[in-house]
């Protein structure tokens, strides 16, 4: 089963993602989060994109392009995968297309998450994570303990993004505007949307996205 994700940032693609690889044992591939494990590195590649991440711009399609094509290639994708964050631009979606095809893969679903954007920055500007094991936290929907201790590792130690101030939301909305939502009409030509309303509590949009999936399967 391969699925990509769309959705505005915030949207709860990523959260949606996790739980979809643990129910169908298929892998979670998160270009946001590659690209912030480069910029860690201080590879050439995370060089290059930290600034125009931090400004929420776009990093440009070639280098997001040869960095999924290795990904997608890699074992644990033999069983299938999640695209959380990828294709981004029309030009993704073409490459892409072309990578499947040489692959003899192809796409199952595109699931759209919807939600309103006036709930994306406090969203976005919640959200927080523990340092050592990565668990996801919001200060709105799920804060730690009191004393802020991480559930799953006891660490005290949380980090937020650098682009999840609430000005740079507005610029990672725009180009998701002017980019990324030009995909919705493309992939309805081609393969399965699903709509899924991205407000609902997250347990609720995960229902609706199992209904989804009992319904391609
Ligand atoms: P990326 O990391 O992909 O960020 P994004 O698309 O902006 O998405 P987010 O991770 O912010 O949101 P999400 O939809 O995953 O929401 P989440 O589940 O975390 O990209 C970052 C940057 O990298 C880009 O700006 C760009 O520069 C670059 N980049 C990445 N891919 C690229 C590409 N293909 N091409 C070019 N550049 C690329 O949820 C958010 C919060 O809301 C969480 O705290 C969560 O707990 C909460 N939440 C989730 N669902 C709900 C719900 N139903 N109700 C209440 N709260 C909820
Ligand atoms: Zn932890």
């Amino acid at each position: 089963m391969n699925i990509i994700f769309l959705g505005p940032p915030g949207a709860g693609k990523g959260t949606q993602a996790k739980r979809l690889e643990t129910r169908y044992g298929i892998t979670q591939i998160s270009t946001g989060d590659m690209l912030r494990a480069e910029v860690k590195a201080g590879s050439e590649i995370g060089q290059e994109a930290k600034a125009l991440m931090d400004a929420g711009k776009l990093v440009p399609d070639s280098i997001i392009v040869s960095m999924l094509e290795a990904r997608i290639q890699k074992p644990d994708c033999g069983k299938g995968f999640i695209l959380d964050g990828f294709p981004r631009t029309v030009a993704q979606a073409e490459a892409l297309d072309i990578v499947l095809q040489r692959l003899g893969r192809k796409i199952d679903v595109v699931l759209m998450l919807e939600v309103d954007e006036n709930a994306l920055a406090d969203r976005v500007a919640g959200r927080f994570s523990c340092a050592k094991c990565g668990a996801s936290y919001n200060d709105v929907s799920k804060p730690t303990a009191v004393g802020g201790t991480c559930d799953l590792c006891g660490s005290h130690d949380f980090v937020r993004r650098a682009d999840d101030d609430r000005e740079t939301v507005t610029s990672r909305l725009a180009a998701y505007r002017k980019e990324t939502l030009p995909l919705l009409p493309y992939y309805e030509e081609r393969v399965t949307v699903s709509f899924i309303d991205g407000m609902a509590p997250i347990d609720e949009v995960s229902k609706q996205i199992d209904s989804t999936m009992m319904e391609i399967e």
